[in-house]
């Protein structure tokens, strides 16, 4: 599924921003985009698209690093795939389905680290919404429905959810990616991908989930396959919140903005 970077042609049929540029200069009315929109689709693009995708996949290679058993694991995976290849013939997009321990590697990654904390919502109608495990309210009742009002704003933890013991069991707080492949039940079957609400649910859901995933399906595999990754024990990271996502800082240095630190060796 490579695109020739030879051929600008194919490739401005293929990438958002080219896409995008020929909507603006499109000879028919109903097919053309103002530069408004232009502009208001290319930010949707990189702020949900970019920042999300990167910061995932940095969090990632960072758990990697931290986990080397499961990095070799994941080397071992890959590597036997590519060894049915001739030399520098890409991965086809069905090979990345076959590749379970990576695919349980990126659902466990977003589990753990979701990138969207929370989204809010606008009750537009007095709804009575039922639980599905019951929550025990402040003054120590429990209740297993939430009366919502017409107006009121509902934030909704994306992070809570993926760290929910009734739902992920009582290892819910670490990385296990292995939790996807040992066959025990996930208590639950919403999300877009591995159950995991990262990506939203239902019909205002990521428009880019596959994008996403196959973003770091091929990352992380070159990746694996190339280089050795470890880190500093005194590089540790956390994820620090702003308005709409986490991002993965440096402790100590959370004013350098998000990054992780990774020593990298080539393997021969
Ligand atoms: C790991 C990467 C990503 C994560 C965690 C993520 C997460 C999300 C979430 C949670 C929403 C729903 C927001 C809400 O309901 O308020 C959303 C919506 C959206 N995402 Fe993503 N996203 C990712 C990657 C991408 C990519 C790569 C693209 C585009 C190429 C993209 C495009 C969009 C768009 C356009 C929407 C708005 C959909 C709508 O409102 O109908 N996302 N994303």
């Amino acid at each position: 599924m490579q695109v020739p970077l030879s051929d600008p042609k194919e490739r401005e049929q293929k990438d958002v921003s080219g896409l995008l540029a020929s909507s603006f200069h499109a000879s028919y009315l109903e097919d053309k985009l103002q530069m408004d929109e232009v502009l208001a689709q290319m930010s949707t693009f990189l702020l949900a698209g970019q920042e999300t995708t990167a910061s995932s996949e940095a969090v990632l290679m960072y758990l990697l690093a931290t986990h080397p058993a499961d990095q070799e694991r994941l080397r071992a995976e890959v590597q036997a795939m590519y060894a049915g290849k001739a030399v520098n013939e890409p991965l086809e997009p069905a090979d990345y389905d076959k590749l379970p321990f990576l695919n349980a590697v990126i659902k466990e990654t977003l589990r753990l680290y979701t990138s969207v904390h929370t989204v809010t919502r606008h009750v537009d109608v007095d709804e009575v919404i039922p639980l599905a495990y019951p929550v025990t309210l402040e003054d120590g009742s429990k209740t297993t429905t939430l009366p919502v009002q017409r107006g009121e704003r509902l934030l909704l933890s994306f992070r809570m959810y993926n760290r929910l013991r009734a739902v992920w069991g009582d290892d819910a707080a670490e990385w296990n990616p292995n939790r996807f492949l040992d066959g025990r039940p996930i208590h639950s079957n919403i999300g877009l991908f591995g159950n995991v609400m990262n990506f939203s649910s239902g019909v205002r859901g990521c428009l880019g989930w596959k994008f996403a995933v196959v973003e770091m399906q091929v990352v992380t595999a070159l990746l694996v396959k190339t280089f050795e990754m470890s880190t500093l024990p005194s590089a540790k990271v956390k994820m620090l919140p702003n308005q709409f996502l986490l991002m993965p800082v440096l402790e100590g240095k959370e004013d350098e903005g998000p990054q992780v630190f990774l020593q990298l060796r080539a393997i021969d």
